[in-house]
C-alpha cells in the first residue's frame, strides 16, 4: 500500500551517492581530526575501527534492511516502518527519533554549513587577509559566530552570517522540494566529484610542503602525518591510553555521525529501493565511500597542516577552534594559502549541504504518509519549524550554548538512544535471521554468517557498555548546567516543545493509518 506518491532513485549509483553525500560532511573533516588530535592520533584509531567493525557496519546494514523492507510496505519514515516490523502501539511512537533526530541535527548543521560559505566568500574576495596574528582569527570566528552575545548575528541583516545563513536555508528547502532525484540526487551528483576534487587540491597542497621553516626542521610533512597516526601515549603508556573509556564513546559516537547511521536518514534513503534491489554492497560501498573521505582525506588534511606551520599544540584546540581558527592562520603562513582556503572552506560547504539535505527527508516523507500533505506544505511546514530552530540556535549565539545543548542531547545522547531502540528492534523483533534472508534478497554481495550473532548480542551490549559509560561521565555535568545556565534551560524547553509537537503528529498519523487500515490496532 503507498501511502505517497511514488519517489525513488534513479538508480543504484543514484542511492550510493545520496547516502554518501549524507555521510561525508563536516563530520568527516572537522569532528574526526580534531577528536584523532585530542586522544592520541594512532590510539584513537583502535576504539575507532572496532566501532566501525562492531557498530558501524553492522547498523548501516540492519538500517539499510529495515528501510527497504519499510518501503516495500508502503512507508518512508522511521515511525511507520518501526509500526509494520513491530505489531505495537509505542512502535511508532519510538520512531519519533527517526524524525526529531535529523531535524534539530539540521537546525544547528545549517548555521555551521553557513559559515563555511561564508568564510570560502570572504576567501575569494580576499577579505581574510588577518596576517599572522592568531588572535586576529579567533576574534574574527567570534564576531562571524556572534559568540560574544546573544542575537549578534541579527544586529546587522546586511552583514554576511546573516545573509549566507539565510542562503543556506533557502538552497536546502529549494533542493528538498525537487524530491529524491531532481534535488537530492542532483546536488550529490555536482557536489560529491567537485568536493573530492577540492579535498585533493588541498590535500596535494599539504603534502608538497615539506619542510616551510628551514630553522625548524621537525616540523615537516611526515612529522605532520605522524602526528596524525603515530600512538601517542600522553595518559601512561600505549595500554594505559588505550584504555580510556571517554575516547571508546567518542570513537562510537564519531562512527554514527559520520556515517548518519541511527539518525533516521539511511532507514528513509533505503525506503525508497524496491523489493529485489540491492542492498548488502550498496551499504557497504557507502560507508567504504564515507571512510575514505573521512580517513584518507580528512585525516590528512587538518592536523598535518597545523602542524607543519604552528607545531603540535596547535592540533588540540578542539573542532571548531582547529577548522575555523587554526586553519586560516595556516592558510596565512602557506604558499597560495587564499586559494587553498578558499577550496578548504567550499569543499566544507558542499559536504555540509548534501548531509543537511538528508536531515529534512524523513520529516518530509512522514508528513506526506502519515499527515496526508502534498509535497510543497511538506516542506513548507519543515521550513516553519526547521527555521523557527535554526533562529532559536542563532539567536542564542553566546558561547554557541544553544547549539552545544542540542548537539549533546540530540546529537549525541538521542543518536544513541536512537541506535539502541533500532537495534533491538531489528535484531529481536524483526529477527537477526530474518534480517539476513533480508539483506540477501536482491544482494549482489554476500554479508558475513556471524552478521545476525553480531547485531543481535555484541552490538546491543557493545552500545549499552558506551551509553552507560557515557551517560555517567557526562550527565552530572550536564545538570549542573541546566541549574546554572538560562540558556540551556530555554534550549531544553524548546527541544520538549518541538519533540511535543512531533508525538502530536505521529498521533494524528496513526488514527489515520489505522482508517485506512479500517481500524487495525
Ligand atoms: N554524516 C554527516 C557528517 O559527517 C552528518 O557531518
Amino acid at each position: 500500500m503507498s501511502r505517497t506518491p511514488q519517489e525513488s532513485w534513479s538508480g543504484k549509483i543514484g542511492v550510493i551517492l545520496a547516502v554518501t553525500g549524507s555521510a561525508v560532511g563536516l563530520g568527516n573533516f572537522l569532528r574526526f581530526p580534531g577528536l584523532a588530535a585530542q586522544y592520541d592520533g594512532g590510539i584513537f584509531m583502535i576504539p575507532y575501527f572496532v566501532s566501525l567493525l562492531l557498530l558501524g557496519l553492522p547498523l548501516a546494514w540492519s538500517e539499510w534492511a529495515l528501510g527497504r523492507y519499510g518501503g516495500t510496505q508502503g512507508f518512508h519514515s522511521a515511525p511507520g516502518i518501526f509500526r509494520v516490523v513491530w505489531k505495537n502501539r509505542a512502535a511508532p511512537y519510538l520512531g519519533v527519533l527517526g524524525l526529531f533526530v535529523p531535524v534539530i541535527i539540521y537546525t544547528y548543521y545549517i548555521f555551521i554549513e553557513s559559515w563555511c560559505l561564508g568564510y570560502a566568500w570572504h576567501y575569494l574576495t580576499g577579505s581574510m587577509n588577518l596576517g599572522f596574528d592568531p588572535a586576529a582569527y579567533g576574534t574574527f570566528f567570534k564576531n562571524y559566530t556572534g559568540m560574544e552575545s546573544n542575537a549578534a548575528v541579527f544586529s546587522n541583516p546586511l552583514g554576511t552570517p546573516f545573509i549566507f545563513l539565510a542562503l543556506c536555508i533557502a538552497l536546502n528547502f529549494f533542493f528538498i522540494h525537487r524530491g529524491l532525484s531532481r534535488g537530492i540526487e542532483i546536488v550529490c551528483l555536482w557536489a560529491m566529484p567537485i568536493l573530492a576534487i577540492c579535498a585533493g587540491l588541498v590535500l596535494l597542497r599539504v603534502l608538497t610542503l615539506g619542510t616551510p621553516d628551514l630553522a625548524k626542521p621537525e616540523l615537516n610533512v611526515l612529522n605532520g602525518l605522524g602526528e596524525m597516526w603515530n600512538p601517542r601515549a600522553s595518559h601512561g603508556n600505549f595500554w594505559t591510553s588505550l584504555a580510556n573509556g571517554k575516547m571508546w564513546m567518542e570513537a562510537a559516537g564519531q562512527i554514527f555521525f559520520s556515517l548518519s547511521i541511527c539518525l533516521g536518514v539511511i532507514i528513509t534513503y533505503a525506503s525508497y529501493l524496491r523489493k529485489n534491489d540491492d542492498i548488502a554492497l550498496s551499504s557497504t560501498t557507502a560507508v567504504a565511500g564515507n571512510e575514505f573521505f573521512e580517513v584518507a582525506l580528512g585525516g590528512m588534511i587538518t592536523i598535518p597542516a597545523a602542524f607543519i606551520f604552528l607545531g603540535a599544540s596547535s592540533t588540540s584546540g578542539g573542532t571548531f577552534a582547529l577548522g575555523f581558527n587554526t586553519l586560516p592562520l595556516v592558510f596565512a603562513h602557506m604558499p597560495l594559502g587564499q586559494a587553498v582556503g578558499f577550496f578548504w572552506f567550499f569543499l566544507l560547504f558542499l559536504a555540509a549541504i548534501a548531509s543537511s539535505l538528508s536531515m529534512l527527508q524523513p520529516a518530509i516523507a512522514f508528513l506526506q504518509e502519515g499527515l496526508g500533505f502534498s509535497r510543497t506544505r511538506a516542506v513548507f511546514t519543515l521550513c516553519g519549524v526547521g527555521t523557527a530552530g535554526t533562529l532559536f540556535v542563532v539567536w542564542f549565539s553566546k558561547n554557541l550554548a544553544a547549539l552545544d545543548t542540542f548537539d549533546f542531547w540530540i546529537g549525541t545522547f538521542g543518536i544513541f538512544v536512537l541506535a539502541i531502540i533500532q537495534t533491538l528492534i531489528f535484531g529481536w523483533i524483526f529477527g537477526a535471521k530474518r534480517g539476513l534472508e533480508e539483506l540477501d534478497q536482491g544482494a549482489d554481495i554476500r554479508v558475513p554468517r556471524i552478521f545476525p550473532f553480531i547485531i543481535k548480542y555484541v552490538s546491543p551490549v557493545y552500545l549499552l557498555a558506551i551509553f552507560t559509560l557515557w551517560a555517567w561521565q557526562k550527565m552530572g555535568s550536564y545538570v549542573q548546567s541546566f541549574i546554572e545556565d538560562a540558556t540551556v534551560r530555554w534550549s531544553i524547553i524548546f527541544l520538549i516543545a518541538a519533540l511535543t509537537l512531533f508525538l502530536w503528529w505521529i498521533r494524528i498519523a496513526v488514527r489515520r493509518w489505522r482508517a485506512q487500515e479500517g481500524g487495525a490496532p
